[in-house]
């Protein structure tokens, strides 16, 4: 793993905001399709925040365990009643072990892009193949990376332009590791909060192979939590890899 890699950065920077900032991201569809493969048995998850998709899958009645990097996301997790009952170790996940197995590992919203190294991301698809149930499933949220949008290695865009609120980022490219690092620009009328975003940015097949070294095989790859076919304008997808038998 690179050395000075920290996985509670992301959060110390953002915990304060993150519901808010992602208010318009409705986790209704990935935890209809969580639900599914879990058909009512355990889901882990990596990297469980503030419980955005946690809290509304336990509410289908599925148990939900998690790992995260961030006391702070960790902390607003634990602000609901049931996210204050929910398991949850503070930890990196490419190492972090509980001591039962899941029929779902998820790993959403893009975050195998904050792992520091191809390395850590190859650790992170074994560490989920060691807590998937025999025909278990790994399902990964991630974007395909879009190179073409930067220009001589930067790009500047609106995420966001909503009443009384603006989100920028400016990003820069370094293709040789595969790194992008930048800067999200978050505008409100209490001013401005610079987010720290630093990706090791990964390619779907890259990803397929990462799964094959850890025992799993990719049986679907989906658009979008709506299972939108994957073509070649998709910008995103959802992969679902199963335990190898
Ligand atoms: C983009 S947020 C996603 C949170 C939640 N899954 C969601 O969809 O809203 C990424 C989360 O992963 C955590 N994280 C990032 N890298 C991690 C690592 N190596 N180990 C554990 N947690 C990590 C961060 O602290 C943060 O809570």
């Amino acid at each position: 793993m690179a050395s000075g890699f920290d996985p509670s950065e992301y959060g110390r920077h953002i915990a304060e905001v993150y519901d808010e900032l992602h208010a318009d991201l409705s986790p209704d569809a990935a935890v209809a399709m969580i639900a599914h493969y879990a058909a009512g048995d355990a889901v882990l998850e990596f990297g469980i925040g503030t419980g955005r998709i946690a809290l509304p899958l336990v509410a289908t009645g599925h148990q939900v365990d998690g790992v995260d990097g961030s006391a702070e996301m960790v902390e607003r997790l634990r602000r609901s009643r049931e996210g204050a009952s929910l398991r949850v170790e503070i930890g990196d996940f490419t190492t972090t072990t509980m001591d039962r197995r899941y029929a779902v590992v998820v790993l959403a919203y893009n975050t195998i892009n904050a792992l520091p190294s191809q390395d850590a991301q190859v650790q992170t698809f074994r560490n989920a193949a060691a807590h998937l149930e025999p025909s278990g499933v790994f399902l990964v949220e991630n974007w395909v990376p879009d190179v073409a949008a930067f220009h001589r290695g930067r790009v500047v865009r609106a995420h966001e332009h909503a009443a009384g609120r603006v989100q920028i980022e400016v990003a820069e490219l370094h293709p040789a590791e595969q790194r992008m690092s930048a800067t999200r620009l978050a505008f409100t009328a209490d001013g401005v909060r610079l987010l720290p975003v630093n990706h090791r940015y990964v390619w779907p097949a890259e990803l397929d192979l990462m799964a094959r070294l850890a025992g799993l095989h990719l049986e679907d790859r989906w658009q979008d939590w709506d299972r939108a076919p994957f073509t070649d304008q998709s910008t995103t997808y959802v992969a679902v890899y199963r335990k190898d038998t």
